[in-house]
C-alpha cells in the first residue's frame, strides 16, 4: 500500500485494529514519510476500516 516503505495493507489493518491512528501508523511503518503518494490510499483505507468497524462488519479481501 506504501511502496516507499514497503508497508502492506494487511499490516496497516492490523495496526488499525491495535488502535493506532494514521500518524502512529506512519511513525511505526515509515509509510507517508517518503513520496507521500500513498496518503490518499491509506487515508481512504483507514476511513473504510473505521466505517466498517462502526457498522460491525469486517473486510474480507
Ligand atoms: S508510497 Fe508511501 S510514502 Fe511513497
Amino acid at each position: 500500500m506504501c511502496h516507499c516503505s514497503g508497508t502492506k495493507q494487511s499490516y496497516i489493518q492490523r495496526l488499525f485494529d491495535e488502535g493506532l491512528d494514521i500518524q502512529d501508523i506512519s511513525r511505526r511503518t515509515g509509510a507517508l514519510s517518503g513520496c507521500g503518494g500513498c496518503e490518499w490510499n491509506i487515508g481512504d483505507y483507514l476511513k473504510e476500516l473505521a466505517a466498517q468497524r462502526a457498522s460491525g462488519t469486517t473486510i474480507n479481501k
